[in-house]
């Protein structure tokens, strides 16, 4: 074998975010950048020698020069086996679920999730713990500290290996098996959903689907499943070819940037598909759409969990659900009226993996387009939409009706969320600094209508390892239930995003039909005044309104 050692420097840039390590793909392509930040990996793991990595990307530009340079740095550092899914690809859920069903050591994600793709767009890599999640931020904070004092980095000189067949090769000492990146996973979800009722839907005749895959990674997941499993019409999954940049897209399934899907579902007429889904670059979050409808995320998390009983995977019902922070409030409703628990965590699935490794929960979400169940450790876009499928098979209602019966039972949290993105650093965090120092005044205060009830600066002790993460968004919690928060984005590359939340409740059923800005419009004027948004960064409006 030769293995060389490469001398290096640090590179002071290399602090993973709310989801590992990303940057605009020309920083990656510096010299020994990647290689840097893999071998500071490799340095924090222990006993990882003869151990199984999985690894796998969302196909974004840089993704197959990156695989083999880890490849040749696995095999330096002793790994026994990588399992790489044929072309480099694997979506994020598939990685979590093949670590899982090998029972593998960790696994290396390659992506900046929904970021842009591309020579000029971004790049992304992250590492998973054996549970198949991401690695916790004691993990992540070892690794970052690792690449501030790194010399050198080991890679094995070998030619590239060839992905693109299934099956064994050796490089050096170590295995590489080349899988199927579409087989355990779809595998996986056959246990969760009933495929026969969905079956049916499909063949009913009566009911169509339009799934974005965005030219990102769910496209051949989605039409496997989808389309050759489950007997939806063929074309039901469109851009379902994974391009390295996304087509030119923005591969975020928002109502911004999955236009094409937003207009199918507004037609009208015979024709005019019932259910509308996408998926982002990587495959872990979700957008839900029913005619002329839209679902939010929080909503989409609170109706989930308020159905989970219903599903053949999940025979014990709701255990007890987490969101993040700055997800809106319903699901809490629901979890008080089923009497199970409901955990606030910090932004980021990393959160989750402790309360679902410990059965404290089975079901999760974020508002920002992410839910998962314990069925892996990383949110999954396509799991989510094979949920609402088989609610709609069972209970023979539409998207919107099963929305609004969710509501009249539960009421309605409207909500939104505010982004200002790429915002100059120092301005935003003079906002940040400036809000923290008026959250002690802000207690008791009243605005019109809202009196603040609480205002902190969040703070999370995880339940099971005790360990502390601190200022993770300034949140205002006002009386009437309604709730303004403030955080800065950890995943963007460029600047500073400052996200504000904003929610209120409405318990009346009459009242669930008013606009989202419009009926918000109080508190969002409010957020603006308390945080001098426009003062701190000189903008009229936000850049992104979900
Ligand atoms: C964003 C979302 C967060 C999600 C993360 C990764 O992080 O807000 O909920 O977990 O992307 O998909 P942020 O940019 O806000 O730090
Ligand atoms: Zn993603």
């Amino acid at each position: 074998m030769n293995i060389k050692e490469i001398n290096t420097k640090p590179f002071d840039d290399q602090r993973p975010g709310t989801s590992g390590l990303r940057k605009q793909v020309t920083v990656f392509q510096q010299p020994h950048y990647l290689e840097n930040f893999v071998q500071s990996i490799f340095d924090c793991l222990e006993e990882k020698t003869g151990r199984t990595l999985v690894l796998g990307g969302d196909g974004r530009y840089y993704n197959r020069t990156a695989i083999q340079t880890i490849l040749k740095m696995a095999a330096a550092n002793g790994f026994g086996k990588v399992l790489v899914g044929a072309g480099g690809l694997l979506s994020t859920p598939a990685v979590s679920a093949v670590i899982r069903h090998h029972e593998a050591f960790g696994g290396i994600i390659l992506s900046a999730s929904h970021n842009p793709g591309g020579p000029d767009g971004d790049f992304g890599i992250k590492y998973n713990i054996s549970n198949g999640g991401p690695a916790p931020e004691k993990l992540t904070e070892a690794i970052y500290a690792r690449t501030c004092e790194l010399s050198h980095y080991r890679v094995l000189q070998a030619d590239d290996l060839e992905l693109d067949q299934l099956g064994e090769q050796s490089l050096g000492n170590m295995t590489v098996e080349v899988i199927d990146p579409v087989k355990d996973y779809a595998e996986l979800m056959t246990h969760l959903f009933d495929f026969g009722r969905i079956k049916a839907l499909f063949d009913s005749g009566l009911f169509q689907m339009v799934f974005d895959a965005m030219h990102a990674i769910t496209g051949p997941y989605a039409k496997e499943i989808l389309e050759n499993q489950l007997g939806a019409a063929a074309g039901t999954v469109i851009n379902g070819e994974p391009l390295e940049d996304f087509g030119g897209g923005h591969p975020d399934p928002n109502l911004a940037h999955a236009t094409e899907l937003v207009e199918r579902l507004n037609q009208s007429g015979p024709h005019a598909p019932n259910f509308g889904a996408a998926s982002d670059g990587d495959g872990d979050r979700n957008m839900v759409l029913g005619r002329r409808f839209f679902v939010t995320p929080s909503d989409s998390l609170a109706i989930l969990a308020a159905n989970v009983h219903r599903l053949p995977g999940y025979p014990q019902g709701l255990a007890g659900v987490a969101r993040s922070m700055p997800t809106s409030m319903a699901v809490d409703r629901v979890a008080e009226r089923l009497g199970v628990d409901c955990y606030e965590t910090p932004t980021g699935w990393k959160f989750f993996g402790n309360l679902l490794d410990n059965r404290k929960i089975n079901l999760c979400g974020e508002e920002s387009f992410g839910t998962g169940s314990d069925h892996v450790r990383e949110k999954d876009g396509l799991w989510a939409v094979l949920f609402w499928l088989n609610l709609i098979a069972m209970r023979q209602q539409s998207v919107e009706d099963i929305v609004r019966e969710h509501w009249c039972l539960y009421g309605r949290n409207y909500y939104t969320r505010h982004d200002y993105e790429a915002v100059e650093q120092d301005s935003a965090d003079s906002l940040m600094k400036n809000l923290r120092a008026k959250i002690t005044e802000l207690a008791g205060q009243s605005f019109g209508e809202y009196e603040v009830q609480l205002a902190d600066d969040f703070q999370y002790t995880d339940p099971v390892d005790k360990s502390v993460s601190e200022q993770q968004g300034i949140r205002i919690l006002f009386t009437n239930g309604a709730r303004i928060v403030y955080r800065l984005s950890g995943t963007g590359t460029q600047g500073a995003t400052l996200r504000v939340y904003i929610e209120r409740f409405e318990p009346e059923a009459s009242l669930h039909d008013l606009d989202t800005q419009a009926t918000l419009a109080q508190l969002i004027k409010m957020a603006d005044e308390i945080a001098g948004i426009k003062q701190f960064t000189g903008r009229d409006a936000p850049t992104v309104i979900t």
